[in-house]
């Protein structure tokens, strides 16, 4: 049995720790240097504490990552002007994958060629002293935004510069990002990771984990995302993280975004207590839309407007905004803080006291509900005594099976399409384990969108992936 369990005592990582800091190419933090700093910084820039205090709508968090220090400096404090209540980092793909030595070439030739050469922040590079830099006066939560495998190193620098949120987790950042980094790998270094978050938060003061529910954000079915949230939360528990969220990125059906919340929210509450975890807040982050954009200005406008009210209507804590430039490129500033104004004017206008509710909603998430609970349950069934273990072998297995995973183990025997309402829902389980009368009810719902006469699965496949970019609509 391999679940998830309070009382085991996670390996000590201060022994790991000065070996590791000591492998940093600039900088390299000192043990105690970023608990020292923390402890500086105003209650403000604690995203933990951003999220716990009451608000009347979702909080707004953009992305953003530019090379060289100056241009990052601008960024930050343009979205924080414009009304971004988190302040993103988003690090460049080299760091992502520890190749500092790439990052730095890149670094010093955007910094000689007066460009942008790399497509984020990379702060490994920068270091933490120069970085600390980056906020001063602030007074906002900064997001450690990347998708890296191993992050260890990446994360003390980024606790040492003061950065208060960390993004990822094991599957959710292995699986989408790499073909062949070995998930037993990513969990052991999320496991630093979650430790570290644990280390340096102060009763009164956590550090914040969020998981990144997007995944492919390709016909991903919300119960996998569900499952692989409850995964995330759990492994993090089980190291001390006590401040997360789970993720989900809008799937292109009004009711699925609002049963999957309702889903997560609940499952959530009732997996802590169900494993015997105490006083660990959790909160719910909206990604807008994550698939295929649209081109066109006025409609990745409309889009993006109506992704911010959705956040609203289902009561996300936080959405995760997106920009016009979305279909072209890495946006400017001042696409970015448009974006963010866009987003603030919509959500200042959709105030809602609690997350609505409809018995067709009420109907979606019991069945994402039960299938979550099936899947939860067949992978704490599996024989290794660790929830790691555990979760690795599911994936080996293919109970874990992610649609349009880049990585070389995924299973990809899982098939699903739209259907009903344009939801994605399971054509072919694969090897993940759904109950055959949640199965039955997925494939009914798939048989409520009737394809064109003489559609190829290829048009059919596309026509659902290109749900929100596609020209017109069949
Ligand atoms: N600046 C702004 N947005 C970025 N994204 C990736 N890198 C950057 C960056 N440096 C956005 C992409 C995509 C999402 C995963 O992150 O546009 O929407």
């Amino acid at each position: 049995m391999g679940a998830p369990d309070p009382e085991r005592i996670p390996e000590p990582i201060e022994t790991l720790r000065p070996r590791l800091l000591k492998t940093a190419p600039v900088d390299p933090p000192a043990l105690g240097s970023a608990a020292d700093w923390l402890a500086t910084l105003p209650d403000a820039a604690f995203a933990a504490l951003r999220l716990a205090a009451p608000r009347r709508r979702p909080l707004i968090q953009p992305r953003g990552g530019f090379a060289r220090f100056e241009d990052q400096r601008r960024l930050t404090m343009a979205l924080a002007d414009a009304g971004a209540d988190f302040v993103p980092l988003t690090i460049d793909s080299h760091t992502r994958h520890n190749d500092y030595e790439t990052a730095a070439v890149l670094l010093e030739r955007s910094e000689l060629e007066d460009a942008n050469l790399l497509n984020g922040y990379p702060l490994v590079n920068h270091g933490h002293d120069v970085s600390r830099g980056l906020y001063r006066d602030l007074h906002r939560p900064v997001s450690l935004r990347h998708g890296t495998p191993d992050a260890r190193l990446l994360v003390e620098i980024a606790l040492a510069t003061g950065i208060t949120e960390i993004e990822g987790g094991a599957l959710t950042y292995t699986l989408p990002y790499t073909r062949g980094y070995p998930l037993a790998r990513a969990l052991m270094n999320w496991q630093y990771v979650d430790r570290l978050c644990a280390l340096h938060s102060t009763p009164t003061r956590p550090i914040h984990r969020e998981s990144f529910g997007v995944l492919t954000a390709t016909l991903v079915p919300p119960v996998l995302v569900a499952a692989i949230e409850l995964c995330e939360l759990l492994l993090a528990a089980e190291q001390g993280v006590r401040s997360f969220a789970v993720s989900f990125a809008q799937t292109g059906s009004l009711l699925q975004d609002m049963a999957l919340a309702k889903v997560l929210r609940e499952a959530a509450v009732d997996y802590l207590a169900r494993f015997g975890f105490e006083k660990i807040a959790v909160h719910l982050v909206y990604h807008q839309w994550m698939g295929a954009f649209p081109h066109d200005y006025e409609r990745a406008a409309a889009l993006i407007a109506a992704a911010a009210q959705t956040a609203a209507l289902v009561g996300a804590d936080k959405v995760v905004t997106k920009t016009k430039e979305e279909a072209r490129g890495i946006p400017s500033t001042e696409t970015n803080c448009e974006a963010v104004r866009l987003v603030r004017y919509v959500l200042d206008h959709a105030v809602l006291p609690t997350p609505l509710g409809s018995s067709a909603v009420e109907i979606e998430a019991a069945r994402i509900r039960r299938g979550l609970d099936a899947l939860i349950d067949a992978i704490v069934a599996l024989p290794p005594p660790e929830f790691w273990r555990s979760i690795a072998l599911a994936f080996e297995r293919g109970l874990i099976d992610v649609p349009f995973a880049p990585h070389e183990a995924n299973a990809n025997r899982l098939i699903t399409r739209r259907g009903y309402a344009d939801g994605i829902y399971v054509d072919d389980p694969g090897g993940v384990p759904l109950p055959p009368d949640v199965l039955a009810e997925e494939r009914a719902a798939l048989s409520a969108r009737a394809a064109p006469p003489g559609e190829t699965l290829f048009a059919g496949l596309m026509h659902d992936i290109l749900l929100m970019a596609a020209e017109t609509r069949p």
